[in-house]
Parts: structure tokens; C-alpha cells; sequence
């Protein structure tokens, strides 16, 4: 790709943008304030404005490698901070998708280096779903099943945080755990209960 490429895109953005609205930067620096955390991953395919449609302004955004929320990771911990305790958004979204690499690396046995600490948070997702993902043949359905259960999982981390549940009882904040999935363009639902994860976990993790 020609980076000279992307700077004529600005220019033909910039362009499009204030034919429908002359004030649209004026506008846009003056604040933010979106409704929407979304956790996603890095991957390129999976780009969480096109895929929901929404427009800069609308969603607070942060993805690494597999949407992971390990409760160590100061970046995606002060991003949930911000979001919820500044931003006040409404809504927090843990997107996967399926064919997701981080997901397969996790799923195979290899030393990957720097990337083992992390990855070594799917595979602990892995080992507590262990008897439900053990019991599927089709290598392809398990792959599919452990993306689901790792966006859960890391709803249920988000939903371990004090920020969160704070903002669950004095607001009703809600937390979202949804599936991309990249061969029909179609985001799912995985209906995660968060007022039965809530009450749960409540005896172990309640912060708030
Ligand atoms: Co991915």
C-alpha cells in the first residue's frame, strides 16, 4: 500500500464530510461523548465503526489481541475507567469474532514467546470450559466455541471491576458480549446475562 495513498483519502474525507456539514470538525472537537465502550480485537478485518455502522464520536474504542480484559493490564483497565467513571458511557461491548488468531494460536501447544503471557489468559478460558470444549468433535466448532466463551469470560472480567459495578447500581451500565462473524458480515448477540453473572460471582467479587 502506497502510504501516499491514505493522505489523499484524508483530503477526499476531509472534503466529504463538510459537504454534508461545513461545521462537522468544529463540531467534533468540541467533545466527545459516546455511549458505547467497545472491547475489540486488533484484528484489521474487524473494524468496530464500519462493522456497527456509527460514526467518530460515537463509540470509545479500545482493541488488542483477542478483546482480552486481563484485570493486569493497566491500558484496557484505565480505558474501562475513563469510559465509565469520565465518559459515563451506557453500554460496554466485548466483541470477538470468529476466526480470530489469537484464539487458534491459544488453541495449539507452542512456546509463541512474548505473546505466551497473553495468550495464556484464552487458555485458561480454555481450561475452565475444559469438559464443554473436550466434548466437541468438529475442531472447526470448538475453534467457534471458544471465541464465544472467551467473549464471555471477559464480560465477566469487566463486570469484576469495582468502576462497573458501582456504575451497575447507581446507573444500570450494561454490559454486551457480542460475536463478528467475518464470512457473513453479521454481528451476534451472545446474550450475555449480566445481572445472573452479577449475582454469580457477587459472593467472590463483589467490590461495590
Ligand atoms: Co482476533
Amino acid at each position: 500500500m502506497e502510504l501516499k495513498q491514505i493522505f489523499e483519502n484524508n483530503r477526499d474525507w476531509i472534503q466529504e464530510k463538510l459537504k454534508l456539514d461545513k461545521d462537522y470538525f468544529m463540531n467534533l472537537a468540541k467533545g466527545q461523548n459516546p455511549d458505547i465502550l467497545y472491547i475489540g480485537c486488533s484484528d484489521s478485518r474487524v473494524t468496530a465503526e464500519d462493522l456497527m455502522g456509527i460514526q467518530p464520536g460515537e463509540a470509545f474504542v479500545h482493541r488488542n489481541i483477542a478483546n482480552m480484559v486481563p484485570n493486569t493490564d493497566l491500558n484496557v483497565m484505565s480505558v474501562i475507567n475513563y469510559a465509565v467513571v469520565h465518559l459515563q458511557v451506557g453500554h460496554i461491548v466485548v466483541c470477538g469474532h470468529y476466526g480470530c488468531g489469537g484464539v487458534k494460536a491459544a488453541m495449539q501447544s507452542a512456546d509463541l514467546g512474548l505473546l505466551n503471557p497473553w495468550l495464556r489468559n484464552i487458555r485458561d478460558v480454555y481450561r475452565i470450559h475444559r469438559e464443554e470444549l473436550q466434548g466437541m468433535e468438529v475442531e472447526g466448532e470448538k475453534y467457534k466455541r471458544l471465541v464465544e466463551l472467551n467473549v464471555q469470560e471477559q464480560c465477566i472480567n469487566v463486570i469484576k471491576t469495582a468502576d462497573v459495578q458501582k456504575a451497575y447500581n447507581s446507573r444500570g451500565i450494561q454490559v454486551h458480549g457480542w460475536v463478528f462473524d467475518l464470512q457473513t458480515g453479521e454481528l451476534i448477540d451472545l446474550k450475555i446475562d449480566f445481572e445472573k453473572i452479577l449475582q454469580g460471582i457477587m459472593e467472590l467479587y463483589r467490590l461495590s
